[in-house]
């Protein structure tokens, strides 16, 4: 790993819990492989009047971490503290705050002197809606370049999510069937066991199709569906997941929430929030037109899982086939909490004439490589934004289009109500893909 230099690390709002639960330790890592090199320190501020030792406390710093840390309470006089700490090349601020403060942030950051050498990092929501994101992403641009802008999406930091362009374009077998003339329909789906825990609040006042489908989702399907960039320039990257993102057209959906969810703490007891949606789309463009594509999140659904699955179009009726019963060929993409790539074919059942049986090509990353690294998405992100590469993070453009894919489908009346702990019969009469058959290896 390359290590950085002269780099300083703002984390605003780092008297909150993800600086001290997700934040600092990612750093910490990044300094145990030399990523964070000489001459970088961490600052963090926050509302709370702390020392520097009371935030080194407060977050449970290493011994190895803990001389680079420093804290400054608030904004007001941040970048004269800043100076008086060194001369850094690169200062990266990351926004541990509440979204609707981004935009005010910004232009305090401004206002204190931040400039041309500084990123800022923000976390989703961006916006929420398509006028909101818009004019977040006007106020933003006033004082920082699109270049100087990181807007995170996890999910482009996991490592089964980046596999999707290897095995597209590092592989000739599969990029000549990704097309509407090979593939009956694309499925995307990510479920999850827990509930809204202690995000109420928040959740709230997004649901699933605002929190999972606009961004992790939409992401996964861009980068599986996406033309071959030109370069693996992170604009080309992002240039051509935005073509994409211009065809995507929302043709039907459906919204459900768990039962008991309306008693969940800081939950509207008459919230018609979506926990569950699902989503039929289209992608009006040469490769893709007239494919299928179905989309399905939702929270306490009984089991965790993430994947994606390309269902191809069966063989013609004839020969093995001639009762039209033969399985189509599927991919499927094990994202999390296995990563691996399974492929489905048909094989003949030893010693029988022609008695035709489904078979299965399993890849496992951990099978292949060992099992993963621990490397977490924030240590990951935090070391491509000290080096300037945004491969992994959403520009403002895709966060726009991604909004206006969904546009109409944001508020959409009453929820359908489903029993927690199970999957419910899919409302838009979809045949899914069993994906918990499938379970992957770890
Ligand atoms: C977050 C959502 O972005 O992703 C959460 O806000 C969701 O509601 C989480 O639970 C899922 O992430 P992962 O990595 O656990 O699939």
């Amino acid at each position: 790993m390359n290590s950085v230099k002269d780099s300083a690390i703002i984390i605003l709002g780092a008297s909150g819990d993800l600086a001290r639960r997700k934040l600092i330790p990612a750093l910490d890592s990044l300094k145990q492989v030399d990523g964070i090199g000489k001459g970088c320190i961490i600052v963090g501020s926050g509302r709370k009047n702390f020392s520097d030792d009371d935030f080194r406390k407060h977050v449970g710093s290493s011994e190895l971490i803990s001389p680079l840390l420093h804290y400054h309470c608030g904004i007001e006089g941040l970048r004269k503290y800043l100076d008086s700490l060194g001369i850094f090349k690169t200062v990266i601020v990351f926004f541990s705050l509440p979204p609707k403060v981004y935009a005010d942030t910004a232009d305090a950051l401004h206002h204190e002197g931040f400039g041309g050498e500084t990123r800022i990092i923000i976390e989703k929501p961006f916006g929420y809606n398509l006028e909101s994101a818009r004019e977040l992403n006007r106020r933003l641009s006033e004082h920082f370049e699109e270049d100087r802008i990181y807007r995170i999406d996890h999910y482009l930091a996991k490592e089964a999510v980046q596999n999707l362009l290897v095995f597209r374009f590092a592989n000739s077998l599969f990029d000549p069937l990704w097309n509407s003339a090979y593939v009956e329909s694309i499925q995307i789906n990510a479920s999850e066991e827990i509930g809204v825990e202690s995000r109420g609040a928040y959740f709230d006042s997004a649901g699933v199709i605002r929190d999972m489908v606009q961004n992790h989702l939409i992401q996964m399907l861009a980068l599986l569906t996406m033309e071959a960039p030109v370069t693996l320039d992170s604009e080309d990257i992002r240039n051509q997941k935005a073509n994409v993102l211009k065809t995507m057209e929302v043709i039907g959906y459906s919204r459900g929430q768990y039962e008991g969810y309306r008693q969940e703490s800081m939950v509207n007891p008459e919230s018609n929030t979506e926990t569950f949606a699902e989503l039929e789309l289209r992608i009006r463009n040469f490769r893709w037109d007239g494919v299928p594509i179905y989309i399905r999140s939702g929270k306490v659904l009984g089991r965790k899982g993430t994947e994606i699955g390309i269902r191809f179009k069966r063989v013609p009726r004839l020969l093995f086939n001639a009762a039209g019963n033969l399985e189509p060929n599927r991919i499927i993409f094990h994202i999390q909490p296995t990563t691996g790539i399974v492929i489905d074919h048909a094989v003949k059942v030893p010693g029988t004439d022609h008695d035709i049986a489904q078979s299965r090509l399993d890849f496992s990353l951990s099978d292949a490589f060992g099992p993963p690294e621990k490397e977490d998405a924030y240590q990951r992100l935090l070391m491509d934004a000290l080096a300037g590469d945004r491969t992994l993070y959403v520009s403002a453009k895709e966060t726009e289009m991604a909004w206006e894919v969904l546009d109409g489908v944001l508020d959409g009346g009453k929820p359908f109500l489903y029993r927690r702990g199970e999957m419910p019969k899919s409302p838009l009469g979809i045949d899914w893909i069993e994906f918990s058959e499938f379970k992957g290896r770890n």
